[in-house]
């Protein structure tokens, strides 16, 4: 049997660009060699140079460094005729966008598979789309009859040019508030703002990751995530985690995702039954409002109440071995590698 050549891409041009070389790290070790043949493809974090990456190039935290895509790697050359390195041509039957963010989740490498008639992982071009820019997201799921947090969204033009009417939106807004990029992702520029007097201030640092800002209530609840895989058409939502965060963070700022273990799953959450049916139901409704394929994974707020409140869907998620998504997913009997064949299985037999 001929190997099914997998390109995995990673690094890219966001703020992601780290956490993408590790999860695909991840899928390096996990891919069953005697199906697939990976190609590690990165791209760098200034340029966007495509470069060919060895396969045993450090994709961990080492010493609490975090890897990259190294910019002077041999470059590979792309267009929508092929791949090419030296002039050599690298057959490739698949995608792998292991990309996060801008230029990754956002449609623009799903664009250029689908013009280059080339099998990809994961969401097509709208869904990916959409999925980034959270402000058209909440539309989608607030018309699906999802609950969401309440919020306004401008952008940084609407800010320069006229101030006192983005105040006046925001001022009908409860404190504390959420000051965050529409677009971003990591938490970065992410803040949560108790007074109007530090509000600026947050505005502009969230305008430092993406030119479009949203301002949201604070839910307060836990954090309560759910991973959708599809498996040979079908939808299956994973039992639901909470993400139990260390009280020295705020809320689930950056470090507290990645640098100090300051975070633990729980799986399941701790949640009753009901509300955990209600969760996987709500994912996999959010799943497809977008039009999502293969996988995502589906965050919400879960109230002391009892109210559940969606806050976000990544089309890509975090996908090291450690990572939610794969925690999430064993929960329901499905391995690492096993996500991994599945969509690739996926990814194939759609652009058949
Ligand atoms: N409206 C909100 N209410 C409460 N917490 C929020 C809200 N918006 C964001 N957060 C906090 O900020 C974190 C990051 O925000 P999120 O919208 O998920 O962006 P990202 O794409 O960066 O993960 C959330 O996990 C949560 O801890
Ligand atoms: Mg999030």
């Amino acid at each position: 049997m001929n190997k099914i050549k997998v390109a995995i891409l990673c690094g890219g041009r966001s703020s992601e660009h780290e956490i993408s070389c590790i999860s695909a790290g991840g899928i390096l070790k996990a891919l069953d060699r005697q199906r697939y043949e990976p190609i590690l493809i990165g791209i760098t974090r200034l340029a966007g140079r495509w470069v060919l990456m060895a396969e045993d190039s450090t994709l961990e935290i080492v010493d609490g460094i975090l890897p990259t895509v190294p910019e002077d790697a041999p470059e590979v050359n792309t267009d929508i005729h092929g791949f090419s390195v030296d002039g050599k041509t690298l057959h490739i039957d698949l995608i792998f966008p292991m990309l996060h963010g801008s230029f990754g989740e956002d449609g623009s490498i799903q664009g250029f598979c689908e013009i280059a008639n080339l099998a990809y992982v994961g969401s097509g071009v709208l869904a990916s789309a959409v999925a980034m820019d959270k402000s058209f997201a909440k539309s989608i799921f607030s018309s699906s009859g999802l609950n969401l947090a309440e919020g306004i969204v401008f952008t940084q033009d609407q800010w320069s040019r006229n101030r006192a009417s983005c105040e006046l939106l925001a001022s009908v807004l409860k404190y504390p508030l959420f000051v965050k990029p529409a677009r971003g992702g990591s938490s970065r520029g992410t803040s949560k703002v108790h007074t109007a007097d530090v509000l600026q201030a947050a505005i502009e640092e969230a305008f430092r990751f993406d030119s479009k800002v949203m301002i949201e209530e604070a839910v307060s609840g836990r954090e309560i995530e759910c991973a959708v895989l599809e498996v040979e058409g079908n939808i299956i939502a994973s039992l639901p985690g909470e993400i139990v965060i260390d009280s020295k963070h705020e809320f689930y700022d950056f470090e507290a995702k990645y640098l100090d273990g300051a975070t633990t799953a729980l799986i399941p959450a701790n949640i009753p039954a009901e509300a955990r049916a209600e969760i996987q139901k709500q994912a996999s409704l959010a799943f497809r409002s977008l039009g999502c394929s293969g996988l995502a994974r589906v965050d919400f707020f879960y109230g002391e109440d009892g109210q559940i409140t969606i806050n976000e869907l990544n089309t890509m998620p975090g996908f090291t071995p450690t990572s939610m998504f794969p925690k999430l997913m064993e929960s329901v009997g499905i391995s690492y590698s096993q996500i991994i064949d599945e969509l690739m299985k996926g990814a194939l037999s759609r652009r058949n």
